[in-house]
């Protein structure tokens, strides 16, 4: 009986070692984890569990047969917690045949994926591979479309991360491409569909893989990763952060964590937080951090599109989405990058049951050709569209501008806006008085522009004209504004909407 035991303890520890001590030295050597080291840091100590360790790859061309069959096949699965929530998790491990994509590797992956469906638990993938194994051929790639698969049936079900870091190539891409989040490590990683080589041959472009897939590239150009961090340590427990913030799957509601942040706490810098002069900037993000539950705010796609600023924050322990135009940043526009970032995010909200909280300063939408040719109305339409569906609680609070269908399209009381605050120093009009009364006014001397101009700013330039109507539903001061939000989303934990049935609808893509 110890023998078997031993042997037991021994194939364990053979399949703990992947593609053996050489190349897990290889892999630190370049600044990485191992699949495992990482998983230990992602998951609370003890509690990961692994499957399928001892899973064998079955390929018997180009000499597999003959050479080495590594346990456990390029990736290690199994689940664990986070903060005591469970989670499951794959991680590629690079150190056999380069993490590369197997059929029964694709079958591991898709165990997890369906486990974490069945079970409604949120999946992580770590990713760190060379994509598909080249000596499988077309068993690889119906393995990539299973678990492409297995994405999109638990899209909007249950919270799905992907972390790239390392390479992440060919078909490991649209796996992290149809889940809700990717993050990457800077430096260390790269995604792309085709390699430098490859772009060489056909469009003649030389590019380094930093340049074509790198965390910069991702984060700031494509919008393909949300965030990136400095390496796998701080990338790991930043994971466990966000987790921390999101609902385990689309029923169970947002969590709850114990806060000393009084909910009725007042900002008194606030009140002085916009500036007289209306076209002067402030950081948007100083409100976010002084309304959310002990300054902790976990921002989504920081470096695209900073013109809006999206992520999780909590607000009496419980998560809410942030979306907020950012003045520092080309004034606050909505462009096509800033309106497809905050439809995303919208829609996760919306998804998981998380209410939206909206700040608003927004002098409209962008002008111009490259605007206009770039689907401007398209991609302003999604975000529309994003928040126009929302059935969870919609709190909003205009802090200056809100102008034009920019006014509409931010979670507006017309569109669904369950409370609607404004500042005092609210501005909700058609567009900022000089363009109005010179349009209205053609044609006039200088000193009448300026005399209508001023009228114009004291009829509309307030937030009194929209709250006489009732669009407002309340003018607050802005040290009360986390009080006020506290309150609105205590009210609004019942919300309850029905919408009519569809099999879905058509959002503009
Ligand atoms: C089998 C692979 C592999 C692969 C790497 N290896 N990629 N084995 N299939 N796709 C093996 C190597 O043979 C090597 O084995 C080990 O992994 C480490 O690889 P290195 O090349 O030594 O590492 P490095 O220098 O760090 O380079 C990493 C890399 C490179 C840039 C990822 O390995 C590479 O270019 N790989 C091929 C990428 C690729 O073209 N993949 C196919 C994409 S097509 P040993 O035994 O020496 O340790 C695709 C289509 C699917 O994915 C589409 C589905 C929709």
């Amino acid at each position: 009986m110890r023998d078997i035991l031993e042997k037991l303890d021994s194939r364990r520890a053979e399949a703990r070692l992947g593609g053996g001590v050489k190349r897990i030295e290889a892999q630190h050597q370049k600044g990485k984890l191992t699949a495992r080291e990482r998983l230990e840091l992602l998951l609370d100590e003890g509690s990961f569990e692994e499957f399928d360790m001892f899973v064998q790859h079955r390929c018997v061309d180009f000499g597999m047969d003959k050479g080495a069959k590594p346990p456990g096949d390029g990736v290690v699965t199994g689940w664990g917690t986070v903060n005591g929530r469970k989670v499951f998790v794959f991680a590629k491990d690079f150190t056999v045949l380069g993490g590369s994509l197997s059929e029964t590797h694709a079958q591991k992956v898709r165990k997890v994926q369906e486990m974490a469906l069945r079970t409604r638990a949120p999946i992580i993938g770590l990713y760190d591979s060379g994509g598909a194994r080249i000596q499988e051929g077309v068993a690889s790639l119906a393995g990539y479309a299973d678990i492409f698969k297995g994405n999109v049936d638990a899209s909007g079900v249950i919270p799905q991360i992907s972390v790239i870091m390392g390479p992440c190539a060919g078909g490991d891409v649209y796996s992290p491409a149809m889940t809700d989040f990717i993050f990457m490590v800077r430096d260390t990683s790269y995604m792309y569909v085709t390699g430098p080589d490859v772009v060489k041959t056909v469009t003649n472009e030389i590019v380094t893989h930093e340049e074509l897939g790198g965390a910069s590239v991702h984060c700031a150009k494509s919008s393909i990763a949300d965030g990136a961090f400095d390496n796998d340590v701080e990338a790991l427990l930043q994971i466990r952060r966000l987790i921390d913030f999101l609902p385990s799957n689309n029923r169970d509601g947002v969590p709850e964590w114990p806060t000393a942040d009084d909910a009725t706490r007042r900002e008194a810098s606030l009140d002085t937080l916009v500036p007289d002069n209306a076209n002067q900037p402030y950081d948007m993000k100083e409100l976010i951090l002084k309304v959310v539950d002990e300054g902790d705010f976990f921002e989504i796609s920081e470096k695209f599109a900073g013109n809006i600023v999206t992520g999780f924050g909590r607000v009496e322990g419980r998560t809410v989405g942030f979306v907020a135009n950012q003045p520092m940043v080309l004034a606050g526009v909505l462009d096509s990058d800033a309106s497809r970032k905050a439809a995303r995010f919208v829609r996760f909200c919306d998804a998981f049951e998380i209410p939206i909280v909206t700040f608003v300063d927004v002098p409209g939408f962008l002008p111009g050709t490259a605007q206009e040719y770039g689907g401007l109305i398209k991609h302003g339409a999604k975000l529309l569209f994003a928040y126009s569906q929302c059935t969870v609680p919609l709190v909003t609070c205009i802090t200056r501008k809100a102008f034009g269908g920019a006014y509409d399209v931010m979670a507006s009381k017309h569109i669904g806006g369950d409370v609607n605050y404004a500042w005092p120093t609210a501005q909700i009009a058609v567009m900022g008085a000089k363009g109005a009364v010179e349009i209205i006014f053609r044609g006039q001397t200088p000193e009448e522009i300026e005399k209508r101009t001023r009228e114009y700013e004291e009829r509309f330039l307030s937030p009194f004209v929209a709250a006489e109507r009732g669009y407002i539903d309340e003018v607050i001061m802005p040290h009360s504004t986390r009080s006020r939000i506290a309150r609105a989303l205590s009210m609004l934990r019942s919300k309850q909407v029905e919408r009519p049935w569809r099999k879905h609808d058509n959002m503009p893509l």
